[in-house]
């Protein structure tokens, strides 16, 4: 099963509290460490995070620095606790953009964790889903009778993807917002969605959980009738 989650709010949650939206990130690093270790213990075996979109960039630069001081510290702390829980970690979006520090922190820890076979978490960074549905039709060009999973497989390579991800099984997205933002539109095509009114920063086990019960509930058709209807 692969989830993804649009994890917005930090903004919101730090400025209700007196806080610079800085502090907010800060606390919505936290709920990212908690629900990679629930998702892990549920069984997830793909999960997509979007930790900064390619239109982020637009924002103060104060904020943007903070941003990316942060990703780096999460991979320099979490890359141990991965590797002891078997998690493979691999950062997808562009990567000509980001601060040599910033990807050499990439690279090591995608490295080290490469041998997780537990948990494929996949963290979006400088991610734009319709630049990448671009560079993938580029390198489409020359391929005649492409199929929809050899395009995904170059969209894999436009995104630096480690490894086949499928299609999104589950999109959550918290801060109450009920749009995609350029995340994942290829690859979630046929998703249940779930949305939360919950910030970033107080999302928990429990929202988790639920929206693990709301998906369990669906019934997915791909189109096709119910089985009961159909005859
Ligand atoms: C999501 O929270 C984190 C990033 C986009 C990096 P926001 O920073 O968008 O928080 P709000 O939506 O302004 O509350
Ligand atoms: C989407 O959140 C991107 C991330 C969560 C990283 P935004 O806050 O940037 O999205 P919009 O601007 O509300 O669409
Ligand atoms: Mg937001």
């Amino acid at each position: 099963m692969h989830v993804a989650i649009i994890m917005d709010g930090n903004g919101r949650w730090a400025t209700q509290r007196g806080l610079p939206r800085s502090a907010g990130h800060v606390e919505g690093a936290k709920a990212v460490r908690a629900t990679v270790e629930a998702a892990a213990r549920a069984g997830i075996e793909t999960l997509t995070l979007y930790a900064f979109s390619a239109a982020n960039w637009q924002r103060p630069r104060t904020e943007v620095d903070g941003l990316m001081f942060l990703f780096r510290r999460y991979l320099f702390e979490e890359t141990r606790r991965c590797v002891e829980q078997s998690i493979r970690v691999n950062v997808i979006g562009r990567r000509d953009r980001l601060d040599e520090r910033l990807l050499r922190a990439i690279e090591r820890s995608e490295r080290l964790t490469a041998d997780g076979v537990r948990m494929h978490l996949r963290i979006a960074v400088d991610y734009s889903s319709q630049f990448s549905i671009l560079e993938a039709v580029k390198r489409a060009r020359r391929s005649q009778d492409l199929s929809p999973q050899q395009f995904q497989s170059l969209l894999h390579e436009a995104d630096h993807s480690a490894v086949p991800s499928g299609e999104v099984d589950l999109l959550i997205r918290t801060g109450g917002e009920k749009r995609l933002s350029d995340f994942l539109l290829w690859e979630c095509a046929y998703a249940e969605l779930h949305f939360c009114d919950c910030l970033w920063p107080d999302f928990t086990e429990q929202h988790f959980q639920q929206a693990l019960d709301d998906y369990a509930g669906r019934v997915r058709r791909f189109g096709k009738v119910n089985a009961e209807h159909s005859a």
